[in-house]
Formats: C-alpha cells, structure tokens, sequence
C-alpha cells in the first residue's frame, strides 16, 4: 500500500523469529536480540508483559538518527535498573512543508544496533500510517509554553510533537519518559501536555545536554555541517559561555545579556541567529531579571542547519 506521507521513507520489515519471550506475534528480534515492533497493538503487549514483571519501563521517544546524546539517555535510564523502550519514529507532523522531512537522516538499523548495545529492552518502530491512520483528525495545540521561539519560527512545529509525544505515551503507558535539555521548549511542551492532559502519572525525567569536545551540543541536524559549517557551529555555546561570564560577574539584567549575546552571534561567522533570549524554563515566558530557573536559548541557521542551544545561567 502507499503512504500517504509520500515523502516519507517507510522502513522496510525484517523477517525475523517471533519473540517468544513476549508471546507476541509479530514483535520482531533484531540480529541485537532487542525486540522490535512496529504495531501499536505489539508494544502495548511487550510493555504489557514487563509491567506484569514489576519493571519500571521508561520510553526514551527518538526519531532515529541516533548520537551520543540520545545513547546517553538511554544508558542513564539502564543504570537506574529501568527497562528502556526507544521509539523510532520521524514525526512526519512536526515538519512544516518546507523543512527536512524527506532528508531527516534514516539508519534504522544502526539505530537498533546502538539501541541495543546501549542496553534498551526493545524498540518501537511504527510505520507512519499506523501512528496517523486514514481519517486522523486530531491534533494538539498547546498554548502557553508553545508560543514564541521555536514555536514562532516553526509555527506547526509543537502541535506536531505535542500530538506524537502523547500518542506515544497513551501507545506504551511506560512509567517515566526521558527527554534531552537541548530541546528545552519542547520539554516544556510536553510537560504542560503531560500536566493537561493527566498523563502526570508519567514521570518526565530531563537529561542535560550532552556535548562534544568543543561544547557544541549533540544534535542529529549536526550531520548537515561541512567541516567550516562544523567549526562556526561553535558560536552558539560560545555565547552561553560568554552569557554565563556576564552573570558570574554580576550582571542580573535580561535584556543586557540577551543584547550581548546576540551581538555576539551576529559576529560569528557563517552564523545568521534567529533569538537570543532569556526565559522561564517552566513556562518559556520571557524574563526581566534572572534567577535559578532562567534559561538563555539561542537558535541559529549555520550553514543548511538550524541549530538551538541553551543553558541555565545561574548555576553554583
Ligand atoms: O526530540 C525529538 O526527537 C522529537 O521531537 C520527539 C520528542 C521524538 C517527538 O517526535
């Protein structure tokens, strides 16, 4: 059958023995030994069969392309003795029709592989006409926290995850989700989500930003970046370095800090910034005057990527 999300690439299915283990029909073992379904109705049965065990089963959601980042999130649930369900699925409504859709890099079994080695129990990897069957007509729009920022520059961008996160969540009824600081809005989305709609007997746990040797902050779009692209890529951390320089010696003013670290994007090469600004972690409203749960986020085109960044300026 064809997709109705033409652009999207539909991971084709693996002919692999049934996973016993769960008693499930379909769920497929990968060459990793980590199960893998692609139905809503198996994963509601593995997490099913796990719950039944006592585990604590955590969702880590992904759309694939998988880093060091995400392995991070994955690897600190395993430690915690949690049982991890890494979902692998490029959301096809949190694109506008003009963004990367149809290039978002796909590894599908790379990913299961790092997935696996980093100790998940198993992935879920729907097809996108089983997430959005014929007919869905249901989407959710967050205020509050969605507006401005990212949710200015990519208007659909969070009714998109809003949706997915939550039908992600309602699929698997895992105990705790696990999301990364880069995404700080997001994260702030899908807590206002969780809280709404009373999925709040599902704990949010945030997993700081992991990055590389040079403070740029791990990100699947990285891969985007020619060498230069890679290199000028650098000013964004270096502008939180520099904001976080201002508050350690004193400076308390929002608007000051967000001036200085936007002069200081404007002047980094091959660096055009969309914001630079400071705000609550919790509501994403903008603030006057900092304290412990302000945020500097800054988002910059470099090269073919839009790249965001963030850090809390007020740290011991
Ligand atoms: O952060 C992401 O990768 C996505 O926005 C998410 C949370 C998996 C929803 O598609």
């Amino acid at each position: 059958m064809l997709s109705r999300w033409s652009d999207q690439r539909v991971i084709g299915q693996h002919c692999c023995p049934v996973l016993r283990r769960f008693g499930i029909s379909s769920t497929q073992q990968s060459a990793t030994g980590v199960a893998v379904a692609r139905s809503i109705s198996d994963i509601r049965s593995l997490v099913g069969d796990l719950r039944s065990r006592d585990a604590h089963v955590t969702i880590v959601p992904t759309m694939g392309a998988l880093h060091a980042g995400h392995i991070a999130l994955i690897e600190s649930s395993v430690s915690r003795g949690e049982r991890v369900v890494v979902s692998i699925f490029v959301n096809p409504t949190q694109f506008a029709a003009h963004e990367d859709l149809s290039s978002y890099p796909r590894q599908e079994a790379r990913d299961i592989e790092m997935a696996a080695e980093a100790g998940a129990t198993a992935i879920f990897a729907p097809s996108p006409d089983e997430v959005y069957p014929d007919g869905f007509a249901t989407s959710i729009q967050v205020h509050g926290p969605a507006q401005g920022f990212e949710g200015a520059s990519r208007p659909t961008h969070f009714a998109g995850v809003a949706t997915v996160v939550a039908k992600l969540l309602l699929m698997t009824r895992p105990d705790t989700i696990v999301l990364g600081q880069k995404d700080a809005q997001q994260v702030a989305v899908v807590r206002r989500v969780m809280t709404d709609l009373n999925l709040d007997d599902i704990s949010l746990v945030v997993h700081p930003i992991v990055r590389e040797d040079d403070g740029v902050a791990m990100s699947s779009r990285n891969r985007y970046l020619s060498s230069q692209e890679r290199l000028n890529a650098r000013a964004l951390s270096r502008t939180l370095g520099h904001a976080k320089d201002l508050v350690a010696r004193g400076e308390r003013d929002a608007t000051r800090i967000a001036d200085s670290a936007l002069a200081m994007l404007n002047a980094s090469d091959g660096v055009v910034p969309d914001y630079a600004a400071l705000v609550d972690a919790s509501t994403f409203a903008p603030v006057t005057h900092i304290d412990r749960n302000t945020l500097l986020c800054v988002a910059a085109q470099v090269g073919p990527a839009r790249l965001i960044d963030n850090s809390f300026l007020l740290i011991d």
